[in-house]
Formats: C-alpha cells, structure tokens, sequence
C-alpha cells in the first residue's frame, strides 16, 4: 500500500499536472491543505485533487477564501490572493472548501494535518523546540503535515529523547525506525519555500514503513505569466524562480 501525499498545491496548475505526471502508481492520494491561494487556477487544482479520490485537509487559505478563518491573520499578498480567489471560485468548489476536514487518521497513531496537531490551521513547525512540544504534547508515531513549504522531517528518539531534523529540499527517504516518532513535511506542490524551485511530494509506503520525498520540475515561468495577467502582486511571480 502507497499513499501519495500532496499539500500546498496553491491554485499552480502547472505544478500540480507535473507531480501527478511524474508520480508512480500509488493507492490513495492526500492532501495536505492550501489547495488554494497564491496561484490562478483555484476552479482546476480542486478539480484536479477530485479527479484523483484525494482525500483533502483544509489550510488556512482554503479556509480563509470561505469565511471560516479571519483574513487579517495573512499579510497584504496573501490576502489579495485570498480575496481574488473567492471571486473565482464556482459554488460547487466554494462548498467543497467548507467542508474540508482539519484533521485524517492514516492509520493507528499516524496522522495527517495542515500545520500542526495543537493547531492545525495555523501553527508553523520550524525548529526542534516547537517540534518537541508537539512530540510531547500528542502521541502520534507519525505526524503528515504541511503549511511552511519546506522539506524535511523530525524525528525524536525514545531511547535518549533526542530530537534531530533532516532538510529535504533536494528529496530524501526515512525508513521509520522502532524507536523513534516523527513530524515529516513532504514540502510544497504549488509554492516551495526552502530554495528549490522545484515542486515536492512525497510517497508514504506502509508495506516497508518508509517515505520518500521527491522534487520535480515544472515550467514556472508559464504560472508567473498567469499571476501577473491576472494582476496579483508581482511578488508572488517572481518567488517561484527562487523557491522562496
Ligand atoms: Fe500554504
């Protein structure tokens, strides 16, 4: 059993067609959260994500675009995007960001959320402080989650309570070990933030308990074309160049 696993997509067409071109065959897809936001091309990711049986969370800006989370929690970009998007998308996709849930159960203690398990919609894990507070608040064995755009994964070791981080912006592989839990990022679809421009995702296999990371390329410059054409601020173009 695979599981594909998706998140950040950010309404980027072209990054989404390209992971879903070069991914193998897997069982199930999920995604992570922030289908939308960003990007131009809200109506198509979440037909995209429907297409496939994906079984979605919501982010921030999914929840931000129906109401359901205060804007003024995004900056100025962000916002514009939020309030573009929600001009854009048709009812049946605006019913289908509603009802997303906040949080899925893989399996026995392996979850998936947007941000973090305390909160799922908003809270970033960024360092091994905030990683550990999570390791100790909640007893998952792995914990799937999206919303910083960056790659990598946390694993803390119940042996001799060390927690260690590993960067996974140029794709990687954990074998999950006996002795250890984790919070993995398989980073983002639509918008990488850890200096690769390429879009990442990552593949869960339950039979040899391992997950690999993989980062793909996909011609940006045709989705920086389309944010600019569409009048959203030019920073949100020129960062896929970068993965910033
Ligand atoms: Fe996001």
């Amino acid at each position: 059993m695979k599981i594909g696993i998706i998140s950040d997509i950010h309404s980027n067409s072209e990054a989404i067609n390209c992971v879903l071109k070069n991914i193998e065959k897997v069982d199930e897809f999920i995604c992570l959260g922030d289908i939308v936001g960003y990007g131009t091309e809200p109506n198509y990711c979440i037909k995209k994500v429907k297409d496939i049986n994906c079984r979605c969370i919501g982010g921030n800006h999914d929840f931000a675009v129906v109401g359901k989370l205060d804007i003024n929690y995004f900056n100025y970009t962000a916002r514009a995007a939020i309030l573009w998007t929600s001009l854009q998308l048709k009812k049946e996709n605006l019913n289908f960001l509603k009802n997303l849930e906040k949080r899925i159960e893989l399996k026995d203690n392996v979850i998936a959320v947007h941000g973090s398990p305390q909160n799922p919609l908003l809270e970033y894990i960024l360092d091994k402080d905030t990683a550990s507070l999570i390791f100790s608040k909640f007893n998952f064995k792995i914990c799937f989650v999206g919303h910083s755009h960056l790659a990598g994964c946390f694993s803390f070791n119940e042996n001799n309570n060390q927690i260690d981080y590993i960067n996974f912006s140029n794709g990687g592989y954990i074998e999950i070990s006996k002795n250890k839990r984790y919070i993995i990022n398989c980073g983002s679809v639509g918008q990488p933030r850890d200096g690769n421009p390429q879009a990442s995702y990552g593949i869960y296999d339950l039979k040899y308990n391992a997950v690999n990371i993989y980062r793909v390329s996909y011609p940006f410059n045709l989705t920086q074309g389309k944010i600019i054409n569409a009048g959203l601020p030019r920073s949100l173009a020129d960062r896929l160049s970068y993965g910033r």
